[in-house]
């Protein structure tokens, strides 16, 4: 059924709302009688990056939408999917953007730089939102001078902030998802006995190849040994539910062990069909980390060229806190070392009849 269109014709201006946007750069330097040519396009590149920001968190919101329902199918998989690659290809231009920001010299930005204080990047709320949103681990957050984000937001946009971070997040929804997912479990057996076990050969395996090798000398081989038995350890952390434990407490990994070990299965059988979509999904979300990572990084090679060592607008110590944040402020980090884990093709264990014809061309997760 085609929808009725309202009798009044549209106006390009009016349908769009410029009068309002584009009557919204109002320069400081203006306002204090000593106009800075670039404050204009400083204005206008903040703006645009909120349009943008928007953009995301409307995107989020509809995959958060997607992961909080009681069944997920393949193709609320595939919607997930093209909504993140929509994210991506937006992050690609927000990294584009900051070369436009550096036609303006560090002389011209001084022009009305004073004019800013105390506002700052630092204070946007959208950005926030995105980070809490995506599930970014609140003990990982890092702070200038012990004080907490939120109190340099105004009060309402701090509320906000404060929901976002008691809300579901992608980060916590996926890992319910991934903890649900029924491919882990092959009748008689389970997908991890059977990694376990083919770690455990190819582990062997390569200790006697070391061992064997003639053209080794002694000092050769205890070399090659005591860096297959850090291999070996790396894999413990995987297998060994304490060891994961130890590191979970300890920080270093997040993902519980159950989706842990989805995530891998995803990961080594998604040439599987059934499998591809799910993996095309936290592909995503490991681009999507990764390119605010790169954004992070374009920005604060920006502002160190710009402002050198001097503080931050916001007042933070400028370059060193943003280097702090974008080593720190990861949210999809687990999923992006699972490589570590991987193991070749010819040592995956075959997949049981059973489960290949279970596995079928479609899937339905339910909440339990
Ligand atoms: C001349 C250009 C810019 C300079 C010199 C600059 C400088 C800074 C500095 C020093 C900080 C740390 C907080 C503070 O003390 O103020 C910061 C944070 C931030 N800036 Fe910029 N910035 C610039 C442009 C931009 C643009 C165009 C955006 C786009 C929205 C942006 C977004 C942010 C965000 C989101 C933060 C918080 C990052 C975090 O907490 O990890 N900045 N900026």
């Amino acid at each position: 059924m085609t929808k009725k269109k309202s009798n009044k014709p549209e106006y390009y201006q009016d349908y769009l709302e410029l009068e309002k946007i584009l009557n919204s750069q109002n320069l400081n330097s203006d306002k204090n009688n000593q106009h800075a040519h670039d404050e204009m396009l400083f204005i206008i590149i903040h703006q645009v990056y909120e349009l943008w920001f928007k953009q995301i968190i409307y995107e989020l919101d509809s995959v958060i939408n997607i992961f909080l329902k009681d069944d997920i199918n393949e193709s609320n998989i595939s919607t997930a999917v093209s909504r993140l690659t929509r994210i991506t290809e937006i992050q690609k231009i927000l990294i584009d953007q900051v070369g436009v920001l550096e036609t303006m010299t560090p002389m011209d930005f001084l022009d009305f730089r004073d004019l800013l204080v105390p506002a700052s990047g630092f204070q946007s709320k959208q950005f926030r939102l995105i980070e809490n949103k995506l599930g970014l681990d609140q003990k990982k957050r890092f702070t200038y001078g012990n004080t907490n984000y939120k109190t340099y937001l105004n009060q309402n946009d701090s509320k906000d902030v404060q929901d976002s971070e008691n809300q579901s997040n992608l980060f916590i929804l996926m890992e319910k998802w991934l903890e649900r997912t029924p491919f882990l479990n092959w009748g008689n057996t389970s997908f991890w006995k059977e990694y376990e076990s083919a770690v455990s050969n190819m582990l062997n395996n390569d200790l006697s190849i070391i061992k064997e090798n003639k053209n080794f000398s002694n000092e050769e081989k205890k070399i090659h040994i005591k860096h297959h038995k850090n291999i070996e350890k790396s894999f413990g952390v995987v297998i060994d539910i304490n060891n994961h434990n130890e590191m979970v407490n300890s920080g270093e990994w997040r993902l519980s062990h159950q989706a842990t070990q989805a995530a891998l299965l995803i990961l080594l059988y998604r040439d599987q069909p059934i499998l591809n979509n799910p993996y095309q999904f936290l592909t995503k979300l490991v681009d999507i980390d990764e390119l605010f990572t790169t954004w992070r990084y374009r920005h604060v090679l920006m502002v160190s060229r710009m402002i050198g060592r001097k503080i931050g607008t916001g007042g933070s110590t400028g370059s060193k806190y943003l280097n702090k944040t974008t080593e720190k402020h990861r949210v999809f980090q687990d999923i992006n070392q699972l490589t570590t884990f991987l193991i070749p093709r010819s040592s995956l264990p075959e997949l049981p009849e059973k489960v290949k014809n279970d596995f079928g061309f479609y899937y339905h997760i339910r909440k339990k």
